[in-house]
């Protein structure tokens, strides 16, 4: 085995499996690393100039090491047969229907990729979960591929991944820690040190973590729920602010100076979206149920209704403030993307955002840097949580929404609006010509900043009515009647 170099196959080209394999090509030139799908259009595009997923850097690493140690490839099978690691990056959607809708994790996708694992492997396999999944997922994969295994050893490891989206390649770089989770038995402990040998090629030896494989699982949902709770409990803040007169940013300031608490992660917002948060909170609810804690599980609920809140607030406070109606208006959109620096729109607010305004029949116009308009249309048209399923996997629904256009420009989605929405904070949306924007709008102007990124008061000297989350209230929004 040490005569050839080791190879590395991952499954699921998606947001986690192709920058993670990219840089572990990058850092171990030694391996070679071969990142397979069964979509032709996503392994196209990772092959060509125009990667499937905009990521700031990912572009670079890939063009140094494709075609050298790092392939993209349709053909599962062969590389499956061939790889000493296998890593699983598939997708793990919210089941719809059956046990657990709407809660529970639906293994779909991980179980045939399991079972396809067991189908082609001729010699032994060290098999990592990358993907989020609910905790005794690796011992249900386990029990597939040994009751299958045909004398081959699998050896399965749980190794979450904690990268961001946007700052993907600087968080694979220099990561927080690598957590490596597998069984206490001599084979497992093997596999732990050998995949561990793979992170510290760039990682130092004190932030590779290991655990148990029920430890390292349950860490990654616990971590995301914690995330997403910080966002929560800093955005019911936020409305408490409004009403006051407190400012959020000056609370979420002072309050992120106590060393125990930090600075990070308090921003208030419209809401936080993402493929992760709101289906690992739902996962970790599902299982608190299962074991019967159910004040455990009412309690992480809380964190996605004061989500779910914070998104109707903000669509209420815009309603209310344009005299309780948005028929015959114009609502500029600018941003649809969850964050800033990422194109992915899964779990975005600005999808809830814009059902609450077409519901009030507004007509709106979308701009976002880095979104496309079929994206938009389709994640409008969509069903809660039908996004995890691939496209290629789902019937395409070819309804567009009528009173929806996309943009390439901020200005040209602005002009003649009688309101603007900010729902991600875009760089670009910071140094935007405000006064020329303004001079393009209806008159009264409205500006609904949902992710704290203009300078409240210079856009009122413009003439603006703006309503800045967790701000003190502008007095045109403090005289409009309290529905919010
Ligand atoms: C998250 C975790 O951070 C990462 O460790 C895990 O691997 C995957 O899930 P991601 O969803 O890519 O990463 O982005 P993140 O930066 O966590 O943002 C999630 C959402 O929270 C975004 O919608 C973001 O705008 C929002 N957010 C974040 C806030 O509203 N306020 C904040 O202070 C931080
Ligand atoms: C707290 C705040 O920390 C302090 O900033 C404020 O001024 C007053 O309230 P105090 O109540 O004196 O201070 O002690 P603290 O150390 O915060 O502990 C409060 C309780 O939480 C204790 O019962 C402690 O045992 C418990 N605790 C604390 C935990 O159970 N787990 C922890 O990780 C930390
Ligand atoms: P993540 O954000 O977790 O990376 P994505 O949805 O972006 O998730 O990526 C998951 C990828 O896994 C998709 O491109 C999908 O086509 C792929 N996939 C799902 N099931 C299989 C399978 N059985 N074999 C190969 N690829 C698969």
């Amino acid at each position: 085995r040490n005569s050839r170099m080791v190879k590395i196959c991952c499954i699921g080209a998606g947001y986690v499996g192709g920058p993670t394999m990219a840089v572990i090509a990058l850092k171990c030139p030694a391996i070679e690393v071969v990142v397979v799908d069964i979509s032709v259009a996503r392994i196209n595009a990772w092959n060509s100039d125009q990667l499937p997923i905009y990521e700031p850097g990912l572009d670079d690493v890939v063009r140094q090491c494709r075609g050298k140690n790092l392939f993209f490839s349709t053909d599962v099978e062969k590389h499956v047969f061939e790889a000493d690691i296998i890593f699983v990056s598939v997708n793990t959607p919210t089941k719809t229907s059956g046990l657990g809708a709407g809660k529970a994790a639906d293994l779909t996708y991980w179980e045939s990729a399991a079972r396809m694992i067991a189908d082609v492997s001729k010699s032994d396999k060290i098999v990592v979960e990358k993907s989020t999944v609910p905790v005794k997922t690796a011992e249900a994969i386990e029990k597939i591929l040994t009751h299958n295994s045909k004398g081959i050893n699998y050896q399965i490891l749980s190794n979450p991944e904690f990268l961001a989206e946007g700052t993907a390649i600087q968080d694979l770089f220099n990561p927080d820690r690598v957590l490596i989770g597998g069984r206490k038995t001599p084979e497992g402990q093997k596999a732990v040190q050998a995949l561990k040998a793979v992170y510290t090629q760039w990682v130092p030896e004190d932030r590779v973590i290991t655990t148990n494989l029920w430890s390292a699982e349950l860490t990654k949902l616990a971590a995301n729920a914690i995330l997403a709770k910080r966002i929560s409990s800093i955005n019911s803040i936020s409305a408490l602010c409004e009403a006051t007169g407190a400012n959020i940013t000056e609370v979420a300031y002072s309050v992120g100076k106590d060393s125990r608490i930090g600075p990070k992660f308090l921003n208030a917002s419209v809401g936080f979206g993402g493929s992760c948060f709101q289906k690992d909170i739902l996962n970790l609810v599902y299982i608190c149920e299962c074991y019967g804690f159910l004040e455990a599980a009412s309690y992480w609920k809380t964190v996605i209704k004061i989500n779910d809140y914070q998104k109707s607030r903000f669509v209420n406070r815009v309603v209310a403030s344009m005299f309780n109606t948005l028929s015959g208006k114009k609502i500029a959109v600018l941003g649809f993307a969850f964050k800033k620096d990422t194109g992915d729109t899964r779990e975005t607010p600005a999808i809830d955002v814009c059902k609450g305004l077409l519901a009030d029949k507004a007509s709106i116009s979308i701009y976002d840097p880095q979104v496309t308009e079929d994206q938009i249309q389709r994640d409008l048209t969509m069903n809660k949580f039908d996004w995890d399923h691939p496209i290629h996997l789902q019937p395409m629904s070819p309804t567009t929404v009528k009173k929806v256009s996309v943009t390439w420009d901020a200005y040209e989605a602005t002009k003649g609006a009688h309101g603007i929405c900010i729902l991600t904070e875009w760089d670009e949306f910071k140094g935007l010509d405000y006064q020329k924007i303004y001079d393009n709008m209806q008159k009264p102007a409205f500006l609904f900043d949902g992710r704290n990124v203009v300078d409240v008061e210079k856009l009122r000297e413009i003439g603006f009515v703006v309503y800045s989350i967790g701000k003190p209230l502008d007095t045109w929004l403090g005289v409009m009647p309290a529905v919010v």
